[in-house]
């Protein structure tokens, strides 16, 4: 039985979605021409554009969907597009790669639309300079494979997936193999151009100081849309080694890790090694952690290293695999070293899957007591869990806190990024495993950062807090900003109060307008 008031209810929130649907599709035609750009629910490739770039499946059936999806291939279509939104009071979602954790580049309560930067991808190298504008709908893959096509001694200090979109990754930070050496990609930015709420673009200097230093770091979606990046490319040699050493937590796995977190962010700086820990097979007992590393070098340079800094692992030559730049790009993204390095600009990961989330950073070594907690707790669960521990120092240490909205800088360890991954989704598994991560997150409470408990904004978490409506306060949005930012929270709302001062770029995490002084 369908009451008829919400019968009437219903049909007038459809008839007045779709006044305002046609409403703004006028206001975009009578500045951008062509219609071509604007997608709407009836039209045949909305669905496939809505979904072929979200990571993550958890929300396919939602019914939160853009009252229209935006596809500019030219910056002024995204000026309108900013314009006639805020005049049809609808909200703007703006997708570089889809990768949000939470969905928040694709998902919204309050009618909106997405401005996917699908077409804006251009990526110009000079070489001469060292330095690259890159469009923020590119990807990582397009970013390194057009670098590797035109020099074997460049690379780009970002993050490991390739299907990753600068615009998103950038904007939060953004981390992979050569973060010792180079810190993050946020770190690399020389310039930028950005969409401003009133629809102007501005480079670094006209945007100025502050603005400069919040998009850097300061999470995506709160000042405007990043339309491209200048990065500085880094120097990396013609040759680099990895290697995958795995041990189960019969083979010792606990006290290796253990012993790791003393070495982990003090090593060479050429030398990376991160840690996956995961549960052995689905209903395996025990673990097995994947000692997993890039090294800036050959392999004749790395062994000695190994042997001095980190001898308990037993690196051997046979464990060591000289590659290029390139190629230690497609091995870190589960790929075969020699397998096509076209392969990288798949912007659709083969590896999609459910997932839920969280992160910490360390300061002190957990103890191998807790780290066995951990691997119990692994056992609980009959799907994928994980534990990825990414180790800082080196130019992390370097760089202070307040340089850029990032403020995990010297003192952490490493950062632990706790995944959960199942391949079934329905409203009772959903719920069973996100109840577990945060379980987990509860029960590693004792071990990591204290006041704020810190958390990376690109592995973006609503659990740890949410706006609740479009005026949410300062001290409210604290509760998870302090998290993402610490100190640079302040800073970053004061920003936001002056260039977004009616706060159209919001999200469920982003930046608060303070409240005027009475
Ligand atoms: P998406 O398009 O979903 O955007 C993310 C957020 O940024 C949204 O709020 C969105 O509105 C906003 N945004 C996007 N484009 C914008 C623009 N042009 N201007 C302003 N705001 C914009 N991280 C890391 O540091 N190292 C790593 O190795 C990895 N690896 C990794 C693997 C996989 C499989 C996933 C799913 C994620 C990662 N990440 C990561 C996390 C990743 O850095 C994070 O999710 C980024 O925000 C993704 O950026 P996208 O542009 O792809 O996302």
């Amino acid at each position: 039985y369908f009451p008829p008031f919400l019968l009437l209810l219903s049909l007038s929130w459809a008839s007045s979605a779709a006044s305002t649907e046609s409403s703004f599709r006028e206001c975009m035609l009578t500045q951008v021409g062509s219609d071509s750009i604007i997608l709407s629910s009836s039209s045949s490739v909305y669905t496939q554009v809505l979904e072929f770039s979200q990571q993550n499946p958890r929300w396919l059936n939602s019914s939160r969907k853009p009252v229209l999806i935006i596809t500019p291939v030219h910056e002024s279509e995204i000026q309108v597009a900013i314009l006639c939104s805020r005049k049809h009071e609808l909200q703007v979602r703006v997708r570089s790669g889809g990768h949000d954790y939470e969905g928040l580049s694709f998902l919204s309560d309050t009618p909106f639309i997405i401005i996917d930067l699908i077409y804006l991808r251009s990526i110009e190298i000079n070489l001469a300079e060292e330095t690259a504008w890159v469009q923020a709908g590119a990807t990582l893959g397009e970013l390194y494979y057009k670098i590797a096509n035109l020099s074997k001694v460049h690379g780009f200090p970002a993050g490991l997936c390739p299907s990753v979109g600068l615009g998103g990754h950038v904007s939060g930070g953004g981390f992979g193999t050569m973060l010792r050496k180079f810190g993050l990609a946020a770190d690399n930015v020389l310039d930028a151009y950005l969409i401003d709420v009133n629809g102007k673009l501005l480079d670094r200097q006209a945007m100025g100081k502050d603005l400069f230093w919040a998009i850097r770091g300061g999470g995506g979606g709160s000042f405007g849309i990043v339309l491209a990046w200048k990065i500085r490319l880094v120097r990396v040699p013609a040759t680099v080694t990895a290697f995958t050493v795995e041990r189960t937590d019969q083979e010792g796995a606990t006290k290796l890790i253990h012993r790791w977190q003393y070495i982990a962010n003090k090593l060479h700086e050429d030398l990376f090694i991160r840690i996956i820990a995961q549960k052995l097979g689905r209903s395996g007992q025990g673990i097995k952690a994947s000692f997993n590393s890039l090294f800036l070098g050959g392999k004749d340079k790395l062994i000695p290293l190994m042997k001095q800094s980190f001898p308990e692992l037993g690196l051997q030559a046979k464990d060591c695999i000289e590659m290029s730049w390139i190629q230690s790009i497609l091995y870190f993204a589960g790929y075969h070293k020699d397998d096509h390095p076209e392969l990288l600009l798949n912007r659709i990961t083969s590896y999609k899957s459910f997932y839920k989330a969280k992160s910490d950073f360390v300061n002190e070594p957990v103890s191998e007591t807790a780290l066995e907690g951990v691997w119990k707790m692994f056992q609980e669960e009959d799907v994928l869990t994980l534990l990825i521990a990414d180790p800082y120092g080196g130019r992390m240490d370097e760089i202070s806190e307040s340089a850029t909205p990032f403020p995990h800088r010297k003192g952490n360890i490493y950062n632990i990024q706790y995944m959960i991954k199942w391949d079934v989704n329905n409203y009772e598994a959903e719920n069973r495993h996100v109840q577990w991560i945060r379980k987990l997150y509860r029960y590693m409470t004792p071990y990591v950062s204290k006041s704020p408990r810190s958390a990376y904004v690109n592995y973006r978490d609503l659990d740890i807090g949410t706006n609740k409506h479009s005026n949410t306060s300062y001290s409210e949005a604290s509760v998870w900003g302090k998290k993402y930012f610490k100190g640079n929270f302040r800073r970053l709302a004061h920003i936001k109060t002056k260039v977004d001062p009616q706060n159209f770029f919001r999200n469920e995490q982003s930046l608060p307008i303070l409240s005027p002084v009475p």
